[in-house]
């Protein structure tokens, strides 16, 4: 099933996925390789990703089959937003309304102000006054779906036309002479990428169930053997030091109205609250057993005490959440994993996930190593002892099969 998973001529920019950014997506073309292969064989009709960020692996299998069921949850807001619009697509009155968006640009009824903690740390004054303008005409929409459609592209223009860097997916502020010579693209670069895409979201999937909340909130209460294939890609350690998915998205969220969000309230609070509470980052208490704390023993005495806390939390989560997708999964799990490094001692998630399936009846059925062509998460993220320590730069696509 694995054999050729390079997919070297894959650009994203060529289909649905290319139309916006998000951190640590998976590749689209592996997912529905997997997925085809598997979907072909068996009798499946259910899909889940408990991590789904920007629905790579549940537009994938909507792509192949459009009445399977499909259900995915994520924390971040910006990722349901993402997710939702891949897959309801807009409607058929899309173009009317892109020139409606252009009619109220150039004659506005009202210009609705808008303001969030540091907005001119993050934007220019004029930067700040296109965007008001645009959300103004967007918020004159009457379709649901075409106006997440269009806070969908205006995510990905908003990161652009910011004072941030675009090397790194963390808030990181340009130097002032770059913020100064900038282009305002705001109004043009939106129009044109709302009328270039509109066509790839043609399409309605009308079985599909969104959870906008932590996993460990939703998982729990899902039935047994809900799903035919749980597919997914989880965080490989806390946000806050990996891939920071919450800050990536805050300009985007502060600047979407709230009724147009998934919100439970809390996520506007601050610029790091939503990556403190993704998985391995909130303040649980630790109660791995026996079997789980032999698995990670090793790693533990090689690293140093202070960074223990943050092991034990990241793997507290991961393994109560893996127990929990073991039951809830009737035939197949595929994970797309990487390994950490921490204190430049590398944890080999991939074989502790392994042993912690085998234990709990899924058997590696199949398994392949992709190298991560990674621009914006550098290959060396930190120094210790004043040594560079190299991040993820492989990612393992593991397949397990119930047994039992
Ligand atoms: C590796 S990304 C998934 C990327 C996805 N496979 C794609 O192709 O876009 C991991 C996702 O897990 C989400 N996440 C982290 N902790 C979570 C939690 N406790 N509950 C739900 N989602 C969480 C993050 O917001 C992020 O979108």
């Amino acid at each position: 099933m694995l054999d050729n998973i390079e997919f070297k001529d894959y650009k994203k920019k060529d289909d649905i996925h290319g139309t916006v950014l998000y951190p640590a997506v998976m590749v689209a073309p592996v997912q529905k390789k997997i997925l085809g292969d598997i979907i072909l064989k068996d009798n499946i009709v259910s899909i889940f990703d408990p991590f789904h960020g920007s629905g790579t692996a549940l537009y994938e299998a909507f792509e192949l089959s459009s009445d399977m069921h499909l259900v995915g949850c994520d924390i971040n807001p910006l990722a349901n937003l993402i997710t939702r619009v891949k897959l309801q697509g807009v409607s058929k009155f899309i173009y009317s309304d892109i020139n409606k968006i252009e009619e109220y640009i150039n004659e506005p009824d009202y210009v609705y102000e808008y303001s969030f903690p540091n907005i001119e740390k993050w934007f220019r004054s004029d930067v700040i006054d296109s965007l008001a303008l645009l959300r103004s005409a967007i918020m004159n929409i009457n379709s649901d779906r075409n106006r997440l459609y269009f806070w969908y592209i205006l995510s990905d223009v908003i990161r652009f036309n910011s004072n941030t860097r675009s090397s790194t997916y963390k808030l990181h502020i340009k130097e002032k002479n770059v913020i100064e010579n900038m282009e305002n693209n705001v109004i043009n670069s939106f129009l044109s990428k709302a009328k270039k895409y509109a066509d790839k979201f043609k399409h309605k999937s009308e079985n599909f169930i969104l959870y906008k909340n932590d996993i460990f909130n939703v998982i729990k209460k899902i039935r047994k053997n809900a799903f035919d294939i749980s597919i997914t890609s989880p965080p490989y350690g806390d946000n806050a030091t990996t891939v920071p998915y919450g800050q990536f998205s805050m300009l985007s969220l502060y600047t979407i109205p709230e009724y147009d969000l998934e919100l439970e309230g809390w996520e506007l609070n601050n610029y790091s609250i939503i990556d403190n509470r993704s998985m391995g980052g909130s303040e649980k208490s630790v109660m791995l057993d026996k079997f789980e704390l032999s698995l990670i023993k090793n790693y533990l005495s090689l690293i140093s005490t202070s960074k223990h806390q943050k092991i034990l939390r990241y793997f507290n989560d991961y393994f109560s959440f893996l127990k929990e997708l073991c039951r809830v999964t009737k035939k197949y799990i595929v994970l797309t994993l990487g390994n950490r490094t921490v204190d430049r001692i590398e944890i080999n998630l991939v074989s502790l996930t392994k042993k912690f399936m085998e234990k709990n009846n899924y058997k590696n059925i199949d398994s392949a190593m992709r190298i991560i062509p990674r621009k914006r998460t550098p290959k060396v993220t930190s120094n210790v002892r004043q040594k560079p320590v190299s991040s993820m730069n492989y990612e393992y696509i593991l397949i397990y099969k119930k047994y039992v």
